[in-house]
């Protein structure tokens, strides 16, 4: 069955976002048989374009951004056929009315797509309503970042409070749409195995670790304003820990679910200047190599401020103040030009009450459930078996179940997130948006390390470039008595 019919409006159709991620997500939806055929794609950007050569640049980006194997005639010319193109300058309020002669919101759903620079959302909102666009069953989908700080998205979601009911309003975290991030909800909600031992009881501690090879790719101002805690942290790390962390919720719907996640953001404990020094650790890249290839150090990039102190590493000894996680810190870390681009959750379970092996082995091992988010998207349980032979002491070894997704699904395609996300938004379903409520909480955590890191007034710690960051993160754990997971 394909999704509603939408009049679906990408303002910015020629950005990076758009081009890259949006169009060959939209293409996949109608190679799939999704898109109901009189759904209509409309382009709007600032320069003016005849819709000959607008298609044409959708059908070269297709061609670029589409694997080979997947570009098909048929579902292009289909997708052609849909494509409309409307000159508008986001800024001026007047220039609205040409969308009217195309969104039809008695016919279709509106679904407009925000993938431009946040500053010109209260413009593009102001525009929409003074055409009457923005009345249900009108949605709207925003592109990070939502703000700065916890003020400056106040002041976002209150503009578009005022012209689009929350019901309305689809807040993108890319993160929620990846397959292994939802399959966090099948493997704790679906298995009992792991649904009565997913608490302070059994579990020693928990570890989330983004990392990236790449560096600011170009966009050395938007990153050095924002830094890697705004651009992870506060969003996709701390909705992959909330949906580690949540409480069951009743049902797998957006309202239950959103709530579920929110208490979380609730219950994590501030970090303040007393205690940022040795709960957070902040880094920042300098020269080496990547793999074989040498790269410059973050002060060396092309258009960079050289005394700049934004961090490009983070990492983070969280703790939940819950009945469920007391006691059990979230150790969270995320930087750019790490040795390889690996995000993973490690769950680290409590050590036996009693060894009875110590003859062997003096410390046993801990249970560990690894679960790869990318790029080998797969579950891993690391547990202790004995070895085979006749010898009189018991040996006993780490071994590990490994279920790799690309083996074990080998006919399954993994969609890319948007494909998933521009899906939900056209079926209405919110459960993989954010909501208000979240963002909002999510940057009362992070202000308070902020304001924190500016008392303390530390500078980065520099790490080489293609190394795990500074070797004060390897200490932050080690405090504990406590290591990163091996395998990193
Ligand atoms: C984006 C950040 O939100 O996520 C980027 O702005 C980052 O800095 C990217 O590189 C990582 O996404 P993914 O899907 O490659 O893990």
């Amino acid at each position: 069955t394909t999704t509603q019919s939408c009049d679906f409006v990408l303002f910015g159709v020629l950005g990076d976002l758009a081009q890259r991620k949006l169009l060959p997500a939209i293409y996949q939806l109608e190679r799939t048989g999704l898109l109901a055929s009189d759904t209509q794609i409309i382009g709007v950007a600032r320069e003016a374009m005849e819709l000959e050569s607008f298609k044409e640049n959708v059908e070269q980006t297709i061609r670029k951004y589409v694997d080979s194997s997947e570009y098909c005639n048929d579902t292009m010319q289909r997708l052609l056929g849909k494509l409309h193109y409307c000159l508008l300058d986001l800024a001026d309020i007047e220039a609205y009315r040409t969308l009217t002669q195309v969104v039809d919101n008695k016919k279709r759903t509106p679904v407009f797509y925000f993938a431009t620079p946040p500053k010109l959302f209260p413009v593009i909102c102001d525009g929409l309503a003074s055409v009457d666009l923005t009345a249900q069953p009108a949605r709207v989908v925003l592109e990070k970042p939502l703000g700065h700080d916890l003020e400056s998205s106040r002041q976002i979601n209150k503009h578009i409070a005022h012209h689009f009911d929350e019901s309305q309003v689809y807040r993108i975290d890319h993160y929620l749409g990846k397959e292994t991030v939802l399959n966090l909800l099948a493997l704790r909600f679906a298995n009992a195995i792991f649904s009565s031992n997913w608490d302070h009881t059994s579990i020693d501690h928990i570890q989330i670790t983004a990392a990236e090879q790449v560096g600011v790719e170009g966009r050395w101002s938007y990153y050095d304003d924002a830094g890697q805690l705004r651009d992870m942290v506060q969003n996709h790390l701390l909705q992959v820990l909330s949906l580690i962390a949540m409480e069951p919720p009743s049902r797998l719907d957006a309202e239950n679910i959103r709530e579920e996640k929110l208490k979380v953001l609730k219950s994590l404990r501030p970090i303040t200047a007393s205690n940022v020094q040795t709960e957070t650790v902040r880094g920042q890249y300098s020269d080496g190599f990547v793999g074989e290839k040498k790269v410059p150090g973050y002060l060396n990039e092309e258009g960079a401020r050289d005394n700049s102190r934004t961090e490009t590493f983070v990492a983070i000894k969280a703790h939940i103040d819950n009945w469920r996680w007391a006691g059990v810190p979230f150790y969270l870390r995320t930087g750019k030009r790490m040795p390889e681009k690996r995000t993973e959750i490690v769950i680290v379970f409590r050590a036996q009450p009693h060894n009875i092996f110590r003859e062997s082995l003096p410390d046993l091992p801990a249970n560990k459930l690894v679960i790869r988010l990318q790029p080998d998207e797969g579950v891993e349980i690391q547990m202790l078996n004995k070895v085979p032979g006749l010898g009189k002491t018991m040996r006993l070894n780490t071994t590990t179940l490994d279920l790799s997704f690309d083996e074990t699904f080998s006919n399954n395609r993994i969609a890319d997130a948007y494909e998933r996300l521009l899906l939900e938004v056209m079926e209405g379903n919110q459960s993989l948006f954010v909501h208000r409520n979240e963002v909002e909480h999510a940057w009362q955590w992070i202000d308070s390390i902020i304001a924190a890191w500016e008392l303390t007034n530390e500078a980065p710690k520099p790490y080489k470039a293609g190394s795990w960051g500074p070797t004060a993160a390897i200490s932050l754990i080690a405090q504990d008595g406590r290591t990163w997971d091996d395998e990193l």
